[in-house]
């Protein structure tokens, strides 16, 4: 019969391995809890046009990469690309913005997206994406962006550059997109990127064939065109992040995959990554929330991938040795030294040391290997002479000592010899 593989674009996360992935995830929120962020689930699955309305109909996320289904009732579903969207569902539903202002909220999860395949790039990815919701304040922005430089510098990462811009508002975008269209159509453009001209204009300035981006250098900048309000809104943020010691890099071209973006705008690209080196953006959304039925407040946030930080740890060279799995692995010699050893290994764990037991009745030259390979710091052999003297053999597998200790002292002298 034939066998399964995970589905193309996706991967399993195996232990040794996945410790690290979960140490990332955490090192990404712990900078979000200290800065009282509450942690937020939602479903992995939600209205199509939620995504539809929330991200835009017209970026690729929506309209080409969505896994899309409907379920018995007929009710048109999708797998969430991203988070942002559904959070804002629940902060509309919840009415959680007639609480205290911002809300603030981190998620972690799975997302899904019908992306071709390569390096850094799956079809099923993890992020850690958070929301502040409720206050337009340019202090606000500079705190999202600092908590995602904390969260990468919680890991030790280095390599990586912030660049920023501002995207205006409903005020000057506008008038800035009907410039850049009369722009582009003085170009000489091929029809599908004419069409692009027409939908997006925004998406064209991201054009990296060499012919297009030649005749975009004189392309009018949003930055350059903001309204009175967003420029001061964006020279307020830089100047909070000057204050809190951030560095960024101006990129007014800089283009996101999802349409609800206003004013600051931002990405973080890591230098070891090759072609997908975005580890993480995010900015302000002002209009999302009136987009999707709630009330008329701002919102900013970002999402971090976390398969793509573990890229580049490893680009980085900071991803060290597997921890062990446990410290303490239980070897019994015989039936009743079994059924002791068995107790034994729960009083270890009750006392909070991660134990393991020799399963599967191996002999004695079989059981101390699988201790080898657990990781353990110690062994614990119990025989039948030890049994019948109430003690068992500790042996400390990095200097072969061995010594004999009481069965009712074990628990504590393995917790103090680790300490
Ligand atoms: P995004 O830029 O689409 O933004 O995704 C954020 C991060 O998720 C990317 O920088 C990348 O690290 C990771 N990522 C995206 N697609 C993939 C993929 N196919 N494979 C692996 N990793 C991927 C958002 O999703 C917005 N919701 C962020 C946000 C939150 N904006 C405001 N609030």
């Amino acid at each position: 019969m034939t066998s399964f593989t995970a589905p193309k674009g996706t991967f399993d996360t195996l232990p040794p391995d996945s410790a690290t992935f979960l140490a990332v995830r955490d090192a990404l929120t712990a900078p979000l809890r200290r800065a009282g962020y509450g942690y937020i689930e939602t479903p992995i699955f939600e209205d199509t046009a939620l995504f539809a309305r929330g991200v835009g109909e017209s970026t690729d996320v929506v309209s080409k990469e969505m896994y899309t289904f409907t379920d018995r009732k007929e009710r048109s579903l999708s797998l969430r690309p991203e988070l942002t969207a559904g959070l804002m569902r629940a902060f509309i539903e919840h009415k959680l913005y007639s609480g205290q202002l911002p809300v603030k909220l981190y998620a972690v999860g799975s997302n899904f997206r019908y992306e071709q395949p390569q390096a850094g790039r799956y079809r099923h990815f993890t992020q850690v994406d958070m929301e502040a919701l409720g206050v337009d304040d340019p202090a606000l922005d500079a705190e999202v962006v600092a908590l995602a430089v904390a969260g990468f510098r919680e890991l030790g990462l280095t390599d990586f550059d912030l660049l920023m811009t501002s995207l205006g508002d409903a005020e000057c975008r506008p008038q800035y997109r009907e410039k850049l269209q009369s722009f582009l159509a003085g170009l000489d453009l091929d029809e599908e990127t004419r069409r692009r001209a027409e939908i997006n204009p925004l998406r064209v300035l991201d054009d990296k064939r060499p012919d297009v981006a030649a005749q975009l250098a004189e392309a009018p900048l949003m930055v350059d065109h903001l309204c009175d309000p967003c420029q001061r809104h964006y020279d307020e943020v830089r100047q909070y992040l000057t204050d809190l010691g951030v560095e960024w890099q101006e990129a007014p071209r800089l283009v996101r995959g999802l349409d609800y973006y206003t004013k600051t705008t931002f990405e973080f690209v890591h230098n070891g990554l090759g072609a997908q080196s975005a580890i993480g953006g995010g900015g302000r959304y002002d209009g999302l929330s009136k987009q999707l039925g709630g009330p008329d407040v701002s919102g900013i946030g970002y999402a971090v991938g976390v398969d793509r930080t573990l890229l580049a740890l490893r680009a980085e060279g900071l991803v060290g040795d597997a921890p062990s799995r446990v410290a303490a692995f239980v070897v019994p010699l015989g039936d009743a030294a079994r059924r002791r050893g068995l107790a034994l290994v729960t009083e270890l764990r009750n006392a909070g040391v991660p134990a393991d037991f020799a399963f599967g009745g191996k002999g004695l030259k079989g059981a101390m290997k699988a201790a080898d390979r657990s990781g353990a710091r110690y062994a614990v052999v119990l025989g039948e002479r030890d049994l019948a003297d109430g003690t068992a053999q500790l042996k400390d597998l990095t200097t072969a000592e061995q010594r004999a200790v009481p069965l009712t002292d074990l628990a504590r002298t393995v917790k103090e010899l680790l300490s």
